[in-house]
């Protein structure tokens, strides 16, 4: 049975309180301040805490600290004043919900039944952690970089909550998995996930998409129509694109977001609905307020919590994990396994990635299909295997980036720097890496250092074509 500590000043609030937990199923105790709030938990851990603000030694909100790390119990907030303020604050600092006074009763009921749905969640989120560590693996999710582990570990800690999340990321980074795990991992999970890509719906009718309309409301409007937020009451609404949202339905959407009620296209009647909202942007929010096409304040407003997923470019190490997880996926399939070589795994991983995960998923793909028993070099593409000469990939000495209108001279001699000082300087495994011989090297280098000191130095032309050519081919 699950069990629920409720803490408020006043006697007959607690008592009503009671009764109403133990209707809900959960076992109850009481604390009337902080204090005895403190001494309670320490008693037992319950799965739900509903917590008042105004308490005669603090505020509640100092009991967080005593309920927080992954295996917390939820902590619904109850407000005398509905600050929107407090509210993302206290969504900030781990409270799952929060409810203000007058209580909506059947608002709590259904927050306490989800809670109680959803109990083993806390446990799964350790469970999870320890799966990211041993297999690169968090539900949907594989990596194993520094910057994927913050990243679950984010999410692990706001998931079980409310509050909204701005994901933002280049295409292809993860946005769209992002915000399906936070549903998955959320107390929201046994209602609707539902994602809307406002870059894909026409202006005109978007408003009547998020918020429905009336019979009547238009002409064709026949009948009664649901919009995506009613749809996703007690769920999630995934806002993709959200800088493609027309400026004056950010307005309302940042409406619906202080008040949780909004009226439909043609009618007067306040629907009321509890959505959790993520929202998506591939563009940097920065320039889009800039240039209008964001409201400030609804930015504000969407990241209580923000996730930024960096492109798969400054994050080598999550380059393997993903093959091996796409490979499964294939092998799961086509009922056929195939293995991939060393080689081929290096070059993906040096590689720039400007479609990011997604590109990285279509090349292992075509790789897959490509290939008999073993995936190798060649069944990848072209520019895979010129990877570093692509823009936007930094400067790790494993890879050049190289310009255009760069000299030919110049992307030679840098390739050959390069390739020695991966080589530890070893002029015999440099020359072979760059497919010319020892002899080619050696007048590359003495002219260099002629360059340098000031001197003319002519190269052989022919050599020079050559080396080029197999530094391209070793990417
Ligand atoms: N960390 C990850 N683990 C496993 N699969 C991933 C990961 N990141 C991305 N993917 C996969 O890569 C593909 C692209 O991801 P997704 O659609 O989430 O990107 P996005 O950031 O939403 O892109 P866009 O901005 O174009 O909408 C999907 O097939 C997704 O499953
Ligand atoms: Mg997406």
């Amino acid at each position: 049975m699950p069990h629920a500590l409720l803490v408020d000043d006043n006697v007959d609030t607690l008592d009503a309180l009671a009764t109403l937990v133990r209707g809900e199923g959960y076992t109850a105790s009481t604390a009337p301040t902080v204090d005895r709030a403190r001494a309670e938990l320490r008693r037992q851990m319950p799965d739900v805490v509903l917590l008042d603000l105004n308490l005669p030694d603090g505020s509640g909100m100092n009991l967080l600290d005593a309920v927080g790390g992954l295996n917390a119990p939820a902590v619904v907030l109850i407000t005398g004043h509905a600050s929107v303020d407090t509210a993302v604050q206290a969504l900030r600092h781990g409270v799952t919900d929060y409810l203000t006074k007058p209580l909506d009763i059947r608002r709590l009921r259904e927050i306490l039944g989800d809670i109680a749905r959803t109990s083993q969640l806390p446990q799964e989120l350790v469970a999870l952690r320890e799966s990211l560590d041993t297999s690169g693996r968090f539900g949907h999710l594989v990596g194993r970089s520094a910057s994927m582990r913050r990243t679950c570990d984010l999410i692990a800690r706001i998931a079980p909550s409310s509050a909204s999340v701005l994901i933002t990321g280049e295409s292809g980074t993860g946005k769209d998995v992002v915000a399906r795990t936070i549903h998955d991992l959320s107390r929201r999970r046994h209602s609707a996930f539902v994602p809307v890509n406002c870059g894909a719906i026409s202006t005109g009718v978007m408003e009547s998409e998020l918020f429905g309309h009336e019979r009547g409301s238009f002409t064709g409007a026949d009948r009664r129509h649901k919009g995506y937020f009613e749809r996703a009451h007690r769920g999630t609404l995934f806002l993709d694109e959200i800088t493609e949202m027309p400026i004056e339905l950010q307005v309302k959407l940042l409406r619906v977001l202080e008040t949780g009620t909004f009226p439909r296209v043609g009618g007067e009647e306040a629907v009321a609905v509890d959505v959790r909202v993520l929202a998506a942007s591939n563009r940097n929010v920065f320039e889009a307020m800039e240039q209008g096409k964001l409201r400030e304040d609804l930015y504000y407003r969407l990241k209580v919590f923000e996730l930024e997923l960096p492109p798969l470019r400054e994050r080598p190490d999550d380059v393997p994990p993903l093959v091996v997880h796409f490979l499964e996926d294939l092998e799961e399939k086509e009922g056929r396994r195939k293995d991939i070589t060393e080689g081929t795994l290096r070059l993906l991983t040096e590689y720039a990635w400007p479609g990011n995960v997604r590109e990285l998923r279509n090349v292992t793909h075509s790789a897959f299909i490509l290939a008999g028993d073993t995936i190798e070099p060649e069944h990848l593409p072209r520019e895979v295997h010129l990877g570093g000469d692509l823009p936007g990939r930094p400067d790790d000495g494993k890879v050049l980036r190289v310009c255009v209108g760069t000299s030919l001279a110049d992307v030679e001699r840098r390739m050959i720097v390069a390739t020695l000082r991966q080589c530890d300087g070893n002029k015999t495994r440099a020359a072979e890496l760059l497919g010319i011989s020892l002899k080619t090297l050696y007048n590359r280098l003495n002219a260099y250092q002629q360059e340098d000191a000031g001197g003319e130095a002519v190269a052989d032309g022919d050599a020079r074509d050559q080396s080029v050519e197999a530094a391209a081919e070793q990417g």
